[in-house]
């Protein structure tokens, strides 16, 4: 981690009461510039995933019946199609019938984005959603 640089920040005051409560929402080991550090590097990684050429990681979760016609085929076919941005998965049978399955992507940001929505597509999954972070290099 590089050396810590203070700097001083003009705010409105409601904007700064809104804040604090904000920062004690995050607990007692989060302060106003633990926060703020948040906030940046949430800024920098919505940047990251803007850009289309971005190495990005992310996670998908979704959630699906498995008796669904051939929807447990075709999302193995997708993720087969798709091994190299696919670096980990994790699958739980819920109950009888439902599944949820999450998996770890990392790869160009488009790419990623695009496969996210080929498998949410897949008719029979029932809820789903990207989950966008960072490899962390940048940060
Ligand atoms: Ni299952």
């Amino acid at each position: 981690m590089s050396e810590l640089v203070r700097f001083s920040v003009a705010v409105p005051e409601d904007l700064l009461v809104q804040f604090d409560t904000l920062v004690a929402r995050r607990g007692i080991a989060k302060n106003r510039s633990e926060v703020i550090r948040d906030l940046v590097r949430d800024a920098l990684v919505n940047e990251e995933w803007d850009d289309p050429m971005q190495e990005i990681v992310g996670t998908l979760t979704l959630v699906f019946n498995h008796h669904s016609s051939d929807l447990q085929s075709k999302l193995d076919q997708l993720q087969h199609n798709h091994h190299e941005q696919i670096i980990s998965s994790m699958h739980i049978h819920l109950d009888a019938h439902n599944c949820l399955e999450v998996i770890v992507l990392k790869g160009r940001s488009d790419n990623i984005r695009q496969l996210a929505e080929s498998i949410l597509g897949v008719k029979g999954v029932k809820h789903g959603q990207l989950s966008t972070t960072t490899t962390g290099k940048f940060l």
